[in-house]
Parts: C-alpha cells; structure tokens; sequence
C-alpha cells in the first residue's frame, strides 16, 4: 500500500480557536461574513473523485484528515468525503490529495451545521464523527453539532444498516450523545472496545490522547434496517 511522505507538505501553523459563529448556521447571519464556508446545495462529483461516483463514507469534522487520508489508501474502491469548518486544514488536507493523487478523497470547507443538502438520500454506508470539540458551557451547547436534527439528516443520508462511528475523550459528551440517540429510536449503538472490530486508522487527536495517556470512549451506532 502506498505510504505519504508528509515532509513534503509542511502544514501551516493552525488556530485552535476559530470564530464561534461558524457553529451556528448559516441562516443565523444576516450576510454570510467572508470567514463563513459557503453553502453548498450540490456538487459534480466528477470534480472531486477519479471514478466520478458520489462519495459513500464521511468524515465529519476531519480536522487535519489524518483518518481520512489514510483511509483513503486503504481503501481504493471507497470514496471518502471529508467536512471541516477550518479552511486552513482543508486547503492542506487538498493539498496533500493533489500531490499524491490520491482518487478517492476530498475534503470541503464546509460547517455540517447547515445538513448536508448535496448528499443523497440512503446513499452513505459509513459516517465518522471523531473527538467533537466538548462546548462544556451550558450556554455553549448550541455550538455542538450533534442533536435530534443531525441524527435526522444522518437518517434521511444513511443506508439501512449503515454506521455512525463516534469517539470522544470527553465522558459528558459520551452520555449526551447517547442521550440524543435514545431519543431517537431509529439507531442502536454499542460501545466498541475490540481493535479487530474498530479496525480503522488512527485520527490525528486519538494520537494525541494515546500520547499523552487520555482515555477515550468508541461507540459504534447503527440504523435500524
Ligand atoms: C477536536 S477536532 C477532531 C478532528 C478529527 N476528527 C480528529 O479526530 O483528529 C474537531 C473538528 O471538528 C470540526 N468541526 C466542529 N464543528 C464543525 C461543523 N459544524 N462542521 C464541520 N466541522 C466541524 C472542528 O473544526 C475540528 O477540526
């Protein structure tokens, strides 16, 4: 399998901190201001991956697209779609798919908080959703991506039997997310605790927390059929 040099991209240095208003969505502005991603209704997928199929795994919230670029090498017949509000990081992770022609990956600016309008309905197999930033303020939960209403667009872009794998560090995070799902009663979901089974890259902040010894939760949900 063919491996990246990632000296030959030198990543430029990146805030953690963008403005809060990109979690919120679009309409929430009065004038889409220069720094928000635009909407995107539809897209040529033909642009974007060499068999001109429409994506079938996401990565919402890629961050630098360590699990997605990887994935993408590991899995030749996938395409594999990354979603990330920080524009930085998609201008490197595209960077990175031109230089090494990589045919079945991309990455779009874009804050998922606006659905996604430009995937199909029962077309997605796989959906990675890994480390959401926490938002642990009360008055900061609105900032958080995941609710009723993105399980809903999950359910109306999922195939029967599809996967939604989630991991995060963060234990509040964990129940609510569990919470959010038990309220909606079209996904079943397990903890995952076996390698084997997980089977997937590692993303660049499960590296970080393996370095510095934090534990994370993984959760595997499924759609109902
Ligand atoms: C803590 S990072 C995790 C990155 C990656 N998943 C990983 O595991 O290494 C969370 C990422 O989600 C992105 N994000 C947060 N809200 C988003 C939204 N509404 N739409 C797209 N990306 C979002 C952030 O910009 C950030 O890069």
């Amino acid at each position: 399998m063919k491996t990246i040099d990632f000296t030959k991209y030198p990543m430029p240095r990146m805030r953690h901190h963008v403005n809060p208003t990109l979690y919120l969505p679009y309409e929430s502005h009065h004038k889409r201001p220069y720094w928000y991603p635009p909407l995107i209704e539809e897209h040529t997928w033909s642009d974007h991956f060499a068999n001109s199929n429409p994506p079938t795994v996401l990565d919402i919230g890629c961050g630098r697209g360590g699990l997605l670029l990887q994935y993408a090498l590991e899995h030749p017949e996938i395409n594999i779609l990354g979603l990330e509000l920080r524009k930085q990081a998609v201008e490197w992770i595209n960077t990175v798919i031109k230089g090494e022609a990589i045919p079945n990956a991309a990455a779009f600016w874009y804050s998922v908080v606006n659905n996604v309008p430009f995937i199909q309905d029962h077309s997605i197999d796989t959906v990675f959703y890994f480390f959401p930033d926490p938002w642990h303020k009360k008055r900061h939960h609105k900032r958080r991506l995941f609710s009723v209403e993105f399980l809903n667009e999950l359910n109306r872009i999922m195939k029967p039997e599809a996967c939604l794998y989630l991991m995060t560090d963060v234990e509040t995070v964990d129940e609510y997310q569990q919470e959010s799902i038990k309220q909606h009663n079209i996904f079943t979901f397990r903890y995952c605790n076996n390698d084997d089974e997980w089977n997937l890259p590692k993303t660049d902040q499960e590296k970080f927390s393996i370095r510095k010894g934090i534990p994370y939760r993984r959760l595997i949900v499924t759609k109902k059929k």
